[in-house]
């Protein structure tokens, strides 16, 4: 379980364009479930992931399994989180498909992947048709969004978080995913989404910010009644 106390993210601090993002933040990720994180645009969604992620400075604490994420080494962090950003473009560094998918796996657990467990894993992101040496940058949007997402998954993390994970797919790429998501088992999933129908089946519970910046959290089908949430989705 994730758990954020207190979170508050102050952007451009000791400059005269200091801004407040998020304050106040109080919500949970519970293990073994999948949450989904909603909220306006420029709500501080991923400013909250970037704070798990601790790529963005913050006041407050991140637990995970109640140890400090401050306390936790590096190497231990990287080797819990598994994060496929909202625009694979700024993810995808290499110039292959191969050494994509496998660096996680490499530098994280210590080790190559086959070629044959690569192509296993695009198997099942429908992506066999693929030749893996080739360069993720010459593929078609969806495309390497699917490759971000197995590579951000390739070292097994125990924490995945995916922020729009189902943006510019198809709809059988759609249903491939979500199926692939409904059989995660024993991880802590966090997907970012301004789309909660699409993961009706598969969510377990919602964290709301609202337009105030207050968060609303519950399991999936009680938050779909919330007066603000209705408000929000029905305009
Ligand atoms: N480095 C920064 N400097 C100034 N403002 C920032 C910075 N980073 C984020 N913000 C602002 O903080 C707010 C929250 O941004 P954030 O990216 O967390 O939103 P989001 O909920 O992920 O939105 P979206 O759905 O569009 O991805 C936005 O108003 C954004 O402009
Ligand atoms: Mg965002």
């Amino acid at each position: 379980m994730i758990k954020i106390m207190n979170l508050k993210v102050v952007a451009n601090q000791k400059t005269p364009f200091e801004k407040t993002i998020i304050e106040n933040i109080n919500c949970e990720f519970p293990k073994n479930k999948v949450t989904l994180l909603v909220g306006a645009s420029g709500a501080g969604k991923s400013t909250i992931i970037n704070s798990i992620t601790k790529t963005v400075p913050y006041k407050g604490d991140i637990l995970i399994d109640n140890i400090n994420t401050k306390k936790i080494k590096n190497h231990e962090f990287h080797k819990m989180i598994g994060y496929a950003m909202q625009n694979p473009e700024k993810q995808i560094f290499t110039t292959t498909i191969y050494d994509e998918i496998n660096y996680a796996h490499k530098n994280i657990i210590g080790q190559d992947m086959s070629k044959e467990q690569v192509q296993e894993k695009l198997k099942k992101s429908g992506l066999n048709h693929i030749d893996i040496e080739k360069a993720p940058r010459s593929l078609s949007g969806g495309e390497k969004r699917k490759i971000s997402i197995l590579a951000s998954t390739s070292h097994n993390p125990e924490i995945l978080i995916f922020d729009e994970p189902l943006a510019s797919l198809d709809n059988p790429s759609k249903k491939q995913h979500l199926q692939m998501l409904s059989k995660i088992e024993n991880k802590t999933v966090i997907i970012i989404t301004h789309n909660i129908v699409e993961f009706k089946n598969i969510a377990d519970k919602i964290i709301f910010i609202t337009d105030d910046k207050k968060i609303i959290q519950g399991p999936y089908a009680e938050i779909l009644k919330n007066e603000a949430m209705q408000e929000y989705y029905n305009d």
